[in-house]
């Protein structure tokens, strides 16, 4: 089974399409932050997020019950599809719904071989994937960055070294991310 969590007006055939509100016809109408969840346990093999984590689980003991409930339903080795926008876009500022940032980092604090690791030196990052028995890889990120910038880039004006640091540093450059979350039972 195929999920599409949040999925508004996306519907798509082979997914069960989910949302909390029923105005385009989805196939379950669902909160995610009830639960459990109306499916079994490792019965999914993936979940579209598609502008949907950013909205969900403000309160972090939500937040993780709500990881907790995608990886009881996931079989191993699903795959979880999220895009969000930056937390430093306006994209991400002006949306009162929008109740958390999503980064790479924050999703990597649900992998246990970096808990482990972050563990044996010293990082202070909190081990969220030890504490509450899940374990999530990022397997693959892009950035979509703002046209303008990706101008400046390949007419040369700008080199990688300082379009990695605008990235890292300003607002307005990396509209959306979108990563490749593995499951890992
Ligand atoms: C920004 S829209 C994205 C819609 C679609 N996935 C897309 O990519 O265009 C966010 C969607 O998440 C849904 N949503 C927000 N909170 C939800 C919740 N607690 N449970 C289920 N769906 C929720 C909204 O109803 C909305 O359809």
């Amino acid at each position: 089974m195929k999920l599409n969590l949040g999925c508004g007006n996306k519907i798509y055939d082979g997914y069960v399409n989910v949302d909390k509100f029923d105005i385009y016809n989805v196939d379950i109408k669902h909160d995610l932050e009830k639960f459990p969840y109306p499916f079994e346990d490792d019965s999914v093999e993936e979940i579209i997020l598609s502008h949907v984590l950013e909205h969900i689980g403000q309160d972090p003991d939500i937040f993780i019950k709500i990881l907790k409930e995608f990886y009881r339903v996931c079989k191993n080795e699903a795959l979880i599809k999220i895009a969000v926008p930056h937390p430093r876009h306006d994209d991400f500022l002006s949306d009162p719904t929008h109740v958390r940032p999503v980064t790479v980092l924050g999703l990597s604090l649900f992998d246990k071989s970096l808990n482990e690791k972050w563990e044996k030196s010293g990082a202070a990052n909190t081990p969220l994937a030890l504490i509450h028995n899940v374990n999530f890889k990022v397997e693959n990120v892009n950035y979509q960055i703002e046209a303008d910038i990706i101008k400046q880039y390949e007419s040369g004006e700008i080199d990688k070294s300082k379009l990695d640091n605008m990235i890292k540093r300003n607002n307005n450059v990396v509209k959306q991310i979108d990563i490749e979350w593995r499951v890992i039972k």
